[in-house]
């Protein structure tokens, strides 16, 4: 991709392949990882992540909306794709087409492709409803009338059956125990009365680093394979040992010496107390880097640096401790000089998960693989 601008991610591929292995380690041996590549790929580039995961071993993604999935496919990706966001039914031709899994929990669902006729071979799988209420079938007595649809529909095969955990980064949750026996009775009760081999998958990243003995045929990792913990307790049990792969970068575009008293940005919400240097980095919000995070700080020759003032949609200011050079390079997410800014500390400043930074930062910051 053509990058005229100077801020940029740097994307460690080799990081995420790394990650893979470590965690497939935790795993017994005959359990598989699928690579959750939703939001594309974390905001770390789904293409490439899906091709690093399938390069490292993993032979299922996993993505939220039928688009990704395409997008994938369009890129020459042919291992299998779940979905687990609902699509529409009229969609479920563009799935069958390009051979991709999607999710069922409703009869209804179902239904509308009996009344169209639907006759492509597709291939789904059954979310149960645990505990999470967010999506699932809720009860054994709806999963006899999902059944009852799916046996009107020669073409439509169930081929796995999953659920989703509420807890699973919380250390010893008894939610997650309950989950997991919920899950149990419902499997039981598909496979008394659909009798076809089933792919079964219950753990994220967190069940899969703390549960690893209770997981069953897949894991579907997303954020540890990019290399953050899913919580401060599951980074807490130290039983594997992840590398972050994305970093942001920027370079000073200009150095001023202002005065006692002088103002920086909109609103002059800084004032100078003394005679200080200030760099202009160009990152804003319209890059997703948001206006909440001033008065957090970047890094420079190792060195700490405060974002001074409002960060405006393009541009925002830093103090810095002695006049640089234009072109002078800044950490925003990374390691530099031995100091590192990670994506928790970020996610700390802003008060939320470390799951949301690399995916607030918009298509406007390009992303460099190495
Ligand atoms: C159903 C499902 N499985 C797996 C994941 C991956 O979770 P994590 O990124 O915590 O590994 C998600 C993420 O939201 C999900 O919704």
């Amino acid at each position: 991709m053509m990058k005229f601008r100077n801020t940029w991610a740097e994307i460690n591929l080799d990081a995420i392949g790394y990650n893979i292995q470590q965690l497939k380690k935790l795993l017994p041996e005959d359990r598989k990882v699928m690579g959750v590549v939703k939001a594309n790929g974390y905001g770390h580039g789904s293409v490439q992540v899906a091709q690093t995961a399938l390069d490292a071993g993993v032979d299922f993604l996993m993505v939220a909306l039928l688009e990704e999935a395409v997008k994938l496919r369009e890129h020459g990706i042919r291992a299998p794709i779940l979905v687990i966001g609902r699509v529409h039914p009229s969609y479920a031709k563009v799935a069958a087409e390009l051979n991709i899994t999607l999710t069922v929990f409703q009869s209804d669902w179902l239904k509308a492709l009996h009344n169209e006729n639907f006759t492509e071979q597709l291939s789904v799988h059954v979310e149960f409803e645990t505990g999470m209420n967010r999506t699932g079938i809720c009860s054994k007595e709806e999963l006899e009338t999902v059944m009852e649809e799916v046996n009107k529909l020669e073409s439509v095969r169930i081929t796995g059956a999953y659920t989703h955990f509420a807890t699973a980064d919380e250390v010893s949750s008894a939610h997650f125990q309950s989950q997991r026996t919920r899950y149990e009775e419902m499997l039981e009760h598909l496979t008394s009365i659909y009798p076809h081999p089933l792919m079964t998958h219950i753990g994220n990243s967190a069940a899969g680093i703390q549960y690893p003995q209770h997981m069953h045929q897949y894991t579907r990792f997303g954020v540890s394979i990019y290399g953050l913990y899913p919580s401060h307790d599951i980074r807490q049990l130290e039983n594997v040992a992840l590398k972050q792969a994305f970093s942001l970068y920027s370079e000073l575009i200009q150095v001023k010496k202002i005065k006692a008293g002088d103002f920086v940005g909109y609103g002059a919400t800084y004032v100078a107390k003394e005679d200080e240097w200030i760099g202009t980095v160009p990152i804003g919000y319209g890059d997703g880097w948001r206006r909440s995070l001033q008065g957090f700080y970047v890094l420079i020759e190792g060195k700490k640096m405060p974002i001074v003032g409002r960060i405006c949609m393009d541009v925002m200011m830093v103090k810095l401790d002695k006049p640089y050079e234009v072109g002078q390079k800044v950490t925003l997410i990374g390691e530099d000089n031995g100091a590192v800014i990670d994506m928790d500390d970020v996610a700390n400043y802003l008060e939320t998960i470390n799951y949301e930074i690399p995916c607030m930062l918009t298509s406007r910051v390009p992303r460099l693989y190495k």
